[in-house]
């Protein structure tokens, strides 16, 4: 066994869904893995599977990251092992309800979760990678980023909240030797339905990817360099129209002077 020269990949949410499968693509394509979850067993059964498999090496570390201790256990791993060149900041979990019908721990607790420690461990992974001129993260949003009316706004937030994220960082890091992105999956068959009381099945079959389909696509969107990568959206023009819509707006946003439709309001 050699240390991969790809270096190795570092995926949180990794016991299974989409990071389960991003586990198993990349080491496929030559990463040594650090799998992070809660589930110890599932870690170590996938360890030992994909270890076997593709002859790579397999670390899990187990935490829950809404947890101080644990969290800060995940970013020291990230700060101090050189080895590793790629985040997959792929963890979530969305609400059983809406913002309000869920008590104030769950909505803390989504927070925590979606928001709260991608944000650490993207600081944490940016800063090395940035002092070594190499590195990726990865930001597993939702196209809920872009739609907030077709779900709760709690989680179409959080996953804003990363897009966003994603669009500030990959300009900070530019020209450093540091790649973000930002993937947006749209219903993708994962355990993520039933863990928070919904049934994918529920929807037309044709909404909803299999998420082998969702991470080879977002895989082929980062070999690209695309900064967002959204695998569901079929007519690519209408995200480029988005962008140059928000863009047009750039050095419009801040004026001394208010606009003119509510100039009634400061001339009075
Ligand atoms: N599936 C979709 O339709 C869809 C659509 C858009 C975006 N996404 C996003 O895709 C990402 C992956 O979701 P998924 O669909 O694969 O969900 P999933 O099947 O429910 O997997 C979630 C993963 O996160 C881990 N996790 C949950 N709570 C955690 C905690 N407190 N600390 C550490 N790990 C925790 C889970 O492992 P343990 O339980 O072992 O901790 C599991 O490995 C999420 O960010 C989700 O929001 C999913």
């Amino acid at each position: 066994m050699t240390t991969s020269p790809k270096g190795t990949a570092l995926i949180t949410g990794a016991s299974t869904g989409l990071g389960a499968v991003y586990a198993d693509r990349l080491a496929r394509r030559g990463y040594d893995l650090i799998l992070v979850a809660r589930d110890a067993g599932r870690l170590a059964a996938l360890a030992e599977t994909l270890g076997n498999d593709t002859g790579r090496t397999v670390d899990i570390l187990r935490a829950d990251l809404t947890d101080a201790g644990d969290l800060a256990a995940v970013e020291a791993r990230l700060a101090d092992d050189a080895a590793i060149t790629l985040l997959v900041n792929n963890a979530g979990m969305s609400l059983n309800g809406g913002l309000l019908d869920s008590t104030p721990a769950e909505l803390e607790r989504i927070i925590a979760l979606n928001i709260t420690a991608p944000t650490r461990l993207a600081r944490a992974a940016g800063n090395a990678f940035v002092g070594r001129g190499a590195g990726g993260i990865i930001n597993i949003a939702s196209v809920l980023a872009l739609a907030p009316e077709m779900f709760d706004g709690v989680y179409s937030g959080t996953k804003a909240y990363l897009l966003n994220l994603s669009h500030s960082l990959a300009a900070q890091v530019e020209g450093k030797g540091v790649r973000v992105q930002a993937v947006l999956p749209g219903a993708t068959r994962t355990e993520i339905w039933e863990r928070s009381g919904k049934d994918i099945d529920s929807f037309p079959a044709e909404w909803v990817m299999e998420a082998g389909d969702l991470v080879d696509a977002a895989l082929l969107g980062f070999d690209r360099g695309e900064t967002v990568t959204i695998p569901p959206l079929a007519n690519e023009g209408q995200w480029i129209a988005f962008e140059a819509a928000r863009h047009a707006m750039d050095g419009k946003l801040s004026n001394r002077a208010v606009a003119e439709r509510y100039r009634e309001a400061v001339d009075a």
